[in-house]
């Protein structure tokens, strides 16, 4: 029997590090959402919904991405959507995951830092346990707002530090790049959060440079442009930084023509720690394994290639050194056992 590749990813144990939980607002919740909270939504059905999502660029999705997190008022509905996510990824068989929220997405709007964080976490915690995923929790900094928005977000979060684990960046990146929050990040780092920022998106080398260089990154979000540079890329391989790759994001936000040219191979062959991840997988069209499926089928990615992918996901994780070596044991077990 030759090697069914969809069926080997299905039970794969996987991690999920970029993943945006506004993005996983599926367009069934959002008219259940707008409704029960009496928010108007510019969409009459669901397929009315789903025809919107077409994108070509990444501030057409953005666009669309907050008027969608509008229908989010109350902790019950921050609770209700993550719990949704963390239920779907389950069925992927998710082991743990880092989530991004966007705070000033709903500050902005007048909702309290405290009733976004306090529903995300104590889904988290109730429903992750319940499913057996662990997780981190990361607050991103909108990019097209100011230096001092983000101050005020990075102060709000000092009051939840014991629920969050970590700070990003994300939103608009052309016009936006990393040194504009050199001073935020700073902060954030003598406080002890982790630090991972969005970079070489559609942004170029030089934003993927800042974010290391400049904001001292621990992770790198998507990371694709560093495929122009050599040099770059044997530092990320050499330093061991973590990319966060997203492939259907990629082809749905034009960031890459065909998925048969995605760079994903390239950077594993080149040493690279690169992952796999979904970004806003209600808006880019799948989860976790048809990130896997889709990416692996059109590169004809190797069994072996896969495992890689899988444990890259763990050692580009923050959980401790005892917990990863559980789950890169555990991946050899499912692979060694696998039969083809
Ligand atoms: N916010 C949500 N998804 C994003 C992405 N792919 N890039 C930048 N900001 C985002
Ligand atoms: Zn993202």
């Amino acid at each position: 029997m030759s090697f069914n590749i969809d069926n080997f990813i299905m039970g794969l144990p996987k991690t999920e590090l970029h993943l945006h939980l506004e993005g996983s607002l599926e367009p069934a919740q959002m008219f259940e959402f707008a409704k029960r909270n009496n928010v108007e939504i510019p969409y009459k059905t669901i397929d009315e919904v789903k025809q919107a999502y077409e994108f070509t660029q990444l501030q057409d999705f953005l666009n669309i991405y907050y008027t969608g997190m509008n229908v989010l008022l109350k902790e019950q509905d921050f609770f209700d959507l993550t719990a949704a996510y963390l239920n779907r990824v389950a069925t992927d068989n998710t082991k743990h995951v880092e989530v991004f929220f966007d705070p000033q997405g709903h500050t902005n709007r007048g909702i309290a830092f405290e009733t976004a964080v306090t529903g995300i976490h104590n889904a988290l915690t109730q429903v992750g346990s319940e499913l057996g995923i662990s997780f981190k929790l990361i607050i991103c900094f909108l990019r097209h707002l100011d230096e001092a928005s983000a101050i005020n977000t990075l102060k709000d979060a000092i009051k939840f530090k014991h629920l969050i684990d970590g700070v990003g960046l994300d939103s608009s990146e052309l016009g936006h790049p990393p040194s504009k929050f050199v001073n935020v990040f700073k902060m954030a780092r003598d406080e002890g959060f982790k630090l991972v920022a969005h970079a070489g998106e559609e942004g170029p080398v030089e934003y993927i440079y800042e974010a290391l260089d400049l904001l001292n990154i621990d992770r790198i979000d998507h990371g694709n442009s560093c495929m122009n540079d050599p040099k770059l890329v044997a530092r990320i391989a050499k330093e061991k930084i973590a990319l966060t790759v997203c492939p259907l994001s990629n082809t749905k936000l034009c960031v890459v023509d065909d998925m048969k040219n995605h760079p994903l191979k390239k950077m594993l062959d080149a040493g690279i720690v690169a992952t796999i991840n979904s970004d806003d997988p209600a808006y880019f069209g799948g989860y976790m394994n048809d990130n896997y499926s889709a990416v692996a089928n059109a590169l004809n990615l190797s069994k072996a290639d896969l495992v890689q992918l899988a444990k890259n996901g763990f050692t580009g994780s923050f959980l401790s050194p005892e917990e990863i070596n559980k789950h890169l044991i555990a991946i050899d077990q499912y692979a060694e056992n696998y039969a083809n």
